[in-house]
Order: C-alpha cells, then sequence, then structure tokens
C-alpha cells in the first residue's frame, strides 16, 4: 500500500499540486514521519506553510525540527489533536487558503458512516476553496489482499499483537502475547480486511483492572481497513459535501490518490446530498426512481416518527445498503433509523434533522 501510494505520488506531485489553492497552508491530518508531505513540497513552492496534526506529541516535536532544519523558509506550525473533532488551525495559517493532506488509506480505518462525518468535518475546518488530497486503498482481488496483511515478515502480525502490548503497558494488563496469533481475513460482502487476534488456548487475562475468558479460537477484533472503488470513494465524498476533481493510481491499480475541493458548506445542499445518494427522497408513500434507475418507494418505518424513508429496491446491491447510510451521516442528516432486513433486502432510512422537502 504504501509502496502503491508513493509510486502515486512521486509520479504525479506536479499534477496534484495544481489543485493547491495559493497560497497555502497544508494541513495533514495524522502527520506522522512526514514523509510524504515532503514529496509533495518539493512540487508545490506555493505551499507556505505546513501544519502537522498528531495525537503524538513526541512525533510531532521531533518532525518540526526536522523540517525546519530542511526546510528555512517554510513555517512548520503543529498542532497536538485528534482529527475526529473539531480543532483550531494556528493563527499564521487562518488568513491563507487551505489544503488538507489525508495519505496512507486512514479514511479506511473508518466505518464508512464514520468516513464520510470525517469528510464533513474536514471541509468544515478547511473552510472554503479547500482542496483535500486523500489516499484511499482500492478493492483489488483478495488473495493480493491477503498476501499484503499476512506478509512474511510477519511486520502486520507484530503490528497487531502490539496491541496487547500496549494494554499491558498503558492499561495494567497481563496479555501473555505467545497465548494469540494474527489473523487477517477479507470480508469480501463488506470490502474490508479485518484484523484479528486469536486466542491459542483458553485463557483468562486482566486489564485496566477487569477481567476477561477467552476461549480457544476465540478473537479480539482489533481492526478493520476498508477498501473502495473509485466510484464509491466520489460518491461518498459528494455526498460530504466536496467536488472530485481528480484521481491517480499506481501502475498496478491498487490505490489512489484523491483531489478533492469544497466550495462553502452550504453548497453541499440538500439537492445535492440526495443525488449523491443516487437516490431521489421523498415523502412516505411516494414512489419513483432512482438516478439509477433502481425502483424506490418510501413507506413508514416501525412506529418511528420520520421525516424521510428510503425503501431500496431489490436490486440494491450490498454495497448501496451499507453505504447510503453513511453518505446521509456524512452529510450531517443522520440515518435516524436503519431497518435493514437482509431477506428482503429493504433498507429504512430517517433523516434527522427534516430535510425541508
Ligand atoms: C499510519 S501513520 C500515517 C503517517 C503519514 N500520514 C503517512 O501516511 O505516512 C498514522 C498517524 O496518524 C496518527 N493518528 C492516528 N489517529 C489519530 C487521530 N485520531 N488524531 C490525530 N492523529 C492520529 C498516528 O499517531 C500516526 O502518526
Amino acid at each position: 500500500m504504501t509502496r502503491c501510494e508513493l509510486e502515486i505520488l512521486r509520479e504525479h506531485a506536479g499534477d496534484i499540486a495544481r489543485f493547491f489553492p495559493a497560497p497555502s497552508a497544508l494541513i495533514e491530518f495524522g502527520s506522522g514521519s512526514s514523509k510524504k508531505m515532503r514529496i509533495l513540497l518539493a512540487a508545490a513552492p506555493i505551499i507556505a506553510a505546513y501544519v502537522p496534526v498528531d495525537i503524538s506529541s513526541q512525533m510531532l516535536i521531533q518532525e518540526a525540527q526536522e523540517l525546519r532544519r530542511d526546510y528555512p523558509r517554510l513555517a512548520v506550525l503543529p498542532v497536538e489533536a485528534d482529527f475526529t473533532k473539531p480543532f483550531a488551525l494556528p493563527a499564521a495559517a487562518t488568513g491563507m487558503a487551505h489544503t488538507g493532506f489525508f495519505p496512507g488509506s486512514t479514511i479506511g480505518n473508518f466505518e464508512p458512516h464514520e468516513a464520510g462525518a470525517f469528510l464533513r468535518h474536514a471541509g468544515r475546518m478547511l473552510g472554503r476553496r479547500a482542496a483535500l488530497i486523500i489516499g484511499v486503498d482500492l478493492v483489488k482481488d483478495a488473495s493480493i489482499l491477503h498476501a499484503a496483511y499476512n506478509d512474511e515478515a510477519g511486520l502486520t502480525a507484530k503490528f497487531n499483537l502490539n496491541l496487547l502490548a500496549r494494554i499491558n503497558r498503558e492499561l495494567d494488563g497481563d496479555f501473555d502475547l505467545e497465548g494469540f496469533d494474527h489473523r487477517a481475513l477479507y470480508n469480501s460482502a463488506r470490502h474490508r480486511i479485518e484484523m484479528h487476534l486469536v486466542s491459542k488456548t483458553r485463557q483468562h487475562v486482566r486489564a485496566a483492572g477487569r477481567a476477561f475468558d477467552f476461549a480457544a479460537g476465540e478473537t479480539i477484533h482489533t481492526e478493520n481497513s476498508y477498501k473502495y472503488t473509485l466510484e464509491h470513494f466520489t460518491t461518498l465524498a459528494r455526498g460530504a459535501g466536496w467536488t472530485p476533481v481528480a484521481v491517480w493510481t499506481d501502475s498496478g491499480k491498487n490505490f489512489s490518490v484523491h483531489a478533492l475541493t469544497f466550495q462553502t458548506d452550504d453548497a453541499c445542499s440538500v439537492r445535492r446530498r440526495k443525488e449523491a445518494c443516487g437516490a431521489s427522497v421523498f415523502p412516505p408513500g411516494e414512489r419513483c426512481r432512482s438516478a439509477h434507475g433502481r425502483a424506490l418507494r418510501s413507506r413508514p418505518v416501525l412506529n418511528y416518527k420520520y421525516d424521510v424513508a428510503i425503501e431500496l429496491s431489490a436490486h440494491a446491491d450490498l454495497r448501496s445498503r451499507s453505504l447510503a447510510p453513511a453518505i446521509f451521516r456524512g452529510c450531517g442528516l443522520s440515518a435516524g433509523c436503519q431497518h435493514p432486513d437482509r431477506r428482503q433486502r429493504r433498507l429504512a432510512l430517517v433523516s434527522a434533522p427534516p430535510l425541508g422537502l
């Protein structure tokens, strides 16, 4: 994944930089080593300030020192914050236009509805005229994904088991790391890699003052990494108020880097949000067709008070069903009630606040 993303950034940095508004403050969400940002910086002299945002202060301080030494003309303005929550941008960056940078397919670690909410929140934070450059891992053959997440060197296994080491260290736990195996599997219905730690035996563990019993074979589900098609990701981004303007992939079409632009929060009008779902939204009882020609019919859902209900027809695929609520939530409309009926392939959503139809 990293190799593919670096290939894209190195090959297309100049094209990517064309979407940066000038003068630009580059805001990297979860900056870590800031390695990828250096590639963009070399191609985009219009970047006047760099705002690395990370939850780890130690990493931030260290990287900021190195960047200031390597780029004396660049204003390096680190922010220690949780990027999923609103945070204040440094005053020195507020007068500039903002370009967000969110590489590494970290977006894939969010549930789809969280990914939509993050994109919307990023748009609000970055503001009008902002651009967002975002790396997204693509849906691909399960065997490729399986090999990547079960690498022979055992790097992913080490990363996964490190969670138990951290629990031992930070939450006073007594996990025996030898007692768990790493397992990564591709859930093709949900387009995600699931990482688990599998208990090898029946065991009793204590952490954070609580006791946990594991049966042999029982797993701790540690992480998901969602994969997107180009179309599904751009749909998600549109639903959150962004306009996809360009996308680049590596030579193997395994990974994508998207350029998105944001007009104003108001521009994410109800109509556009509705269109982004590829479906019409309409009062209960009405019938209509979705943008893709699917038959849709709204109907009352259970006893909930609702503003709008959508029923996806029997032809709606699994992915539409999982993505639609994500788009609604990402747009701040919130799927107040989700009523999936797997057998009949139905989904009902309730919007709150009212859509003002
Ligand atoms: C996998 S590294 C990615 C680093 C870099 N962006 C890249 O792609 O090479 C993820 C970074 O995000 C940070 N991070 C994870 N969750 C975060 C959060 N909720 N808020 C801020 N930083 C976060 C971690 O501390 C880590 O430095």
